[in-house]
Formats: C-alpha cells, sequence, structure tokens
C-alpha cells in the first residue's frame, strides 16, 4: 500500500482490492473494540461487497460482533414494494446482515414505506443525531461523482430528502433490475451535509471504471456539479483505491 499526502485527500493505494478491505475491516474492529457501541454508516453497490464479505468472515471466526453496535444505510430506493429483491434493504440482508450480529433494531435504512416519506427522511435525521451521530461511514463513489445519491447539483447543505435520480445513475442500475424501465426514478438518501457529519469517513473506489470521478474528486473544483468534491472539506476523510481507480 503506498500513502500519497500531496492530494487534497490523503489517498491510499492498494495493491489489491483485498488488502484494501483488510485494513477496513481492521478499522472497524478498532472502532468496536474501543466503544462496542459504534454507529456505522453503510454504503450499497458493488464496492463494499467484499468489505462486507471479510467482516461476516471475522464473525464467522468468532473475532468480531455487532451485538451492540447499530447502523445507518446511505439511501434506499424510493417506489418499489417492500421485500423487492432489488432494495437496499435486501441487499444490505443477503451481503452483510444475515452474516453478522446487529440486533435487527439497530438496524436502520431510510423508511420509503412510511405513509409520509418526506417525514420519514426527516425522522431519520434525527435517528442519526439520536444514536450520537456516525463514527465512521464507508463510502463508494457514483461515476458521475454522486455519494449516496446526492447527484450533480446537490448541495453541501443537504440533509435527508427524497430526490430524483441521475439518468446516468439509472443506465448504471439497469443491468441489476433487467431493464431501465425497471430502474426506481426516486429514492431517500442521506444528504451530503449528513454524510459531512460523519467523525470519519473511508471512500472506497475500484476499478478502471471509477478513474475518472477518482480524479474528479481529487482536482475538480469544488462544487455541486461533482457533489463528492466536498469532502475535501472533512477533517477525517480517507481515500481507499487500488492501482486502476488510482489511474
Ligand atoms: C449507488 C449508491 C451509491 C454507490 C454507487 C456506486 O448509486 N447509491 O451509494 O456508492 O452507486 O456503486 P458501485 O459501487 O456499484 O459502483
Amino acid at each position: 500500500m503506498i500513502r500519497s499526502s500531496r492530494n487534497p485527500i490523503p489517498t491510499f493505494v492498494h495493491a489489491s482490492r483485498v488488502e484494501c478491505e483488510r485494513a477496513l475491516a481492521d478499522e472497524i474492529a478498532e472502532c468496536i473494540a474501543r466503544s462496542p457501541r459504534s454507529v456505522f454508516g453503510w454504503a450499497t453497490g458493488s464496492t463494499p461487497i467484499g468489505l462486507y464479505r471479510e467482516l461476516a468472515s471475522r464473525h464467522g471466526a468468532g473475532r468480531l460482533s455487532f451485538a451492540r453496535a447499530s447502523c445507518f444505510n446511505l439511501d434506499e430506493y424510493l417506489d418499489l414494494p417492500a421485500g423487492h429483491p432489488h432494495s437496499f434493504a435486501a441487499w444490505m440482508d443477503e451481503h452483510l446482515f444475515s452474516h453478522v450480529d446487529f440486533v435487527r433494531e439497530n438496524t436502520h435504512l431510510p423508511d420509503v414505506h412510511a405513509p409520509d416519506p418526506v417525514r420519514a427522511a426527516r425522522s431519520y435525521e434525527s435517528a442519526i443525531s439520536r444514536a450520537g451521530g456516525i463514527e465512521l461511514q464507508v463510502l463508494g463513489l457514483g461515476r458521475n461523482g454522486h455519494i449516496g445519491f446526492n447527484e450533480p447539483g446537490s448541495t453541501c447543505e443537504t440533509r435527508t430528502r427524497i430526490v430524483e435520480l441521475a439518468e446516468s445513475t439509472r443506465l448504471d442500475a439497469a443491468h441489476t433490475f433487467g431493464s431501465l424501465d425497471d430502474v426506481p426514478r426516486r429514492a431517500i438518501t442521506m444528504g451530503v451535509a449528513t454524510i459531512l457529519a460523519a467523525r470519519r469517513i473511508r471512500v472506497l473506489a475500484f476499478g478502471r471504471a471509477k478513474a475518472a470521478v477518482v480524479h474528479a474528486l481529487l482536482h475538480d473544483a469544488v462544487s455541486s456539479e461533482c457533489p463528492a468534491t466536498f469532502l475535501r472539506e472533512h477533517p477525517a476523510v480517507e481515500l481507499h483505491v487500488d492501482v486502476e481507480a488510482a489511474g
């Protein structure tokens, strides 16, 4: 692993995804060792899959317990029926929750099935505050520079709210849903300000397809055109990439 301090965000280039996932799993384990009630922020998508596999394997080996921890996911699609296999709730069950020992009530995703989703988005903010705020937020990057579902145009003051998904985001999701028409048009996402309120943020990016957005994150002007650039204003953010995403 090579650490570069020349970038505006401390950047770690790992020889492989696995090396990166182990390093981050170590940090998560240290959080829990120091404070078993730690609050984590989780992302979905292909990027964090290996990290969750590593956490599940450490739990399986009796080396890691989330029994007193809690967590909040970044976002969830609106307008899907409850239990939809491509909801982020189902995704989290499949990739993490069913393999580790979180108490179910301590795992949170935006309540997209609430009778009043606008209110549900607001309550998500208060639930995060009541839990004491997020200690460590795991974050992926959308190819258009989105974080969570904060699409280009999202300002740094945004909080958890209902958003319209960008066309490029829906196109990226089309292969999962089978067709573009089946991809939801709206979601509830933590806002940029919600994400920046986490005490530590660990951004992951793997593969050649992420090289352009990694470059934008580090070198474009900080602006809502590329919401990921707002991460540069966070005091404790790190970027972890593999050689391909480092470009
Ligand atoms: C989705 C999620 C983001 C995620 C991004 C990248 O749109 N809302 O939280 O970081 O896509 O996904 P992937 O990791 O599959 O490239």
